[in-house]
């Protein structure tokens, strides 16, 4: 079959590679339709490129038809299904807690990680991605959720990453109604973010550093604010439009690819020409990672208000303001989206009419053998691209 595959920095490709087959009677093989290409991969085409091994099959936002099911894969050939970007057995103690990202049956902990990701690192398991013709699902009982037939892919295909995570992400800035919340990027996550906070009644101020982005999310009601035009204000400017507070909660949907600190940067970049394992250490150790946006977060927020945070951090040693942090007593939460989590509460959002807009959501559809470029302008931001699916 053919497949994304990783071969070092800033170097995917399309290759042909030995199909997938059953394992455990647990497993499915799904052909694959529609397969997303998501910021968290940014993180792997560049700075976690150490976690990477030549070869891994890159993708974790995979859509399609089962092709092969075991007899305890709970799914029958033909069903149409979606895989949550995490592998979890729906039925140890953290997925009874639906707290699928820490699944006990898939946790990887020779790395000391929880639930194992579909196409994410050794960290995660090492597990072969989705953007490839087919697909092996582990856990298949529970990694899929069953989509109805008729609708096309792209009602559905956000249900393994972008929507359940962005529900998340509003979820856990448990805003009040009527309250207001600062959505801190604007790509696929943070735009969706918006759209359900928005659905939810609240007021929504987006930041981010690309014209098209704040374009699109203005388009929808954000009140969008251009970083660019407030390096060193921005915190200042979100106060003076909310009463000199700040607002009532912050999601940070950027992470560790945020702009503005050059310093960070300079150390990626060393990381990725490092061997393997001394860069591995820098990147654990030395604190790289860059945190402009999440301390941008800390000083938006309101006093007593929360910061959820979705974009995707690693390493170790940062310096964070705890004083402010203690001061203003935030409140912060985090992590990977439990998927099936949230499944139910979207659901009726995809078949009654399209509140939030996933059809046309993505900006760019192309075949699976333009991957390379799709990735290119992805992570350049050129071409207007915002959201890609490949369609295998
Ligand atoms: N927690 C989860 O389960 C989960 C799931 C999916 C993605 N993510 C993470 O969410 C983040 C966003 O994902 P995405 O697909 O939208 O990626 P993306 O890279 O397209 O979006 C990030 C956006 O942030 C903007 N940005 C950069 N620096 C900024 C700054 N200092 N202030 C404000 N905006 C800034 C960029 O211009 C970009 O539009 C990534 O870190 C990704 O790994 C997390
Ligand atoms: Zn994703
Ligand atoms: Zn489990």
């Amino acid at each position: 079959m053919k497949a994304v595959v990783w071969h070092g920095k800033r170097d995917v490709r399309v290759d042909d590679v030995p199909d997938p087959t059953l394992q455990d009677p647990t497993d499915a093989i799904v052909r694959i339709s529609s397969s997303g290409i998501c910021g968290s991969d940014l993180h792997l085409y560049e700075v976690l490129g150490p976690f990477m091994s030549e070869g891994d099959i890159l993708g974790h936002e995979p859509m399609g038809v089962v092709e092969e099911a075991g007899s305890e894969a709970g799914v029958e050939v033909g069903d149409r299904v979606v895989m949550p970007f995490q592998i979890s057995c729906g039925s140890c103690f953290m997925c009874d807690q639906k707290l699928y990202t820490q699944c006990e049956t898939t946790q990887v902990r020779d790395q000391g990680m929880g639930a194992a990701l579909f196409g994410y690192t050794k960290l995660y398991g090492a597990v072969p991605g989705g953007q490839a013709e087919f697909l092996r699902v582990p856990q298949a009982q529970n990694t899929t959720i069953k989509v109805p037939e008729g609708p096309a892919d792209e009602r559905f295909v956000y249900l393994s990453d972008v929507l359940p995570t962005a529900w998340q992400a509003v979820e856990y800035a448990a805003v009040t109604e009527g309250g207001s919340v600062t959505v801190l990027g604007l790509g696929p996550i943070g735009d969706m973010a918006s759209r359900i906070a928005m659905h939810k009644g609240l007021r929504v101020i987006g930041v981010d550093i690309v014209p098209e982005r704040l374009e699109r999310a203005s388009e929808r009601g954000v009140e969008v604010i251009d970083l660019i035009e407030h390096p060193d204000d921005l915190a200042e400017v979100v106060r003076g439009m909310t009463d000199g507070r700040g607002t009532d909660s912050v999601i940070e949907a950027v992470g560790m690819e945020a702009h503005g600190s050059p310093g960070a940067k300079i150390a990626h970049q060393m990381a990725g020409y490092l061997p393997d394992p001394l860069a591995e250490k820098v990147m654990e150790k030395a604190g790289i990672d860059r945190l402009h946006a999440f301390h941008l977060a800390i000083d938006i927020v309101r006093r007593g208000g929360t910061i959820s945070l979705i974009g995707v951090y690693g390493g170790m040693a940062d310096p964070l303001p705890m004083l402010t942090i203690f001061d203003k007593q935030i409140q912060l939460r985090m992590g990977q989206a439990n998927v099936k989590r949230w499944v139910d509460d979207i659901m009726p959002l995809l078949m009654d009419g399209d509140p939030l807009g996933v059809e046309g959501f993505a900006t760019h559809k192309v075949p699976l053998e333009e991957a390379p470029r799709a990735y290119e302008i992805f992570q350049k931001k050129e071409d207007g691209a915002v959201k890609v699916l490949l369609q295998p």
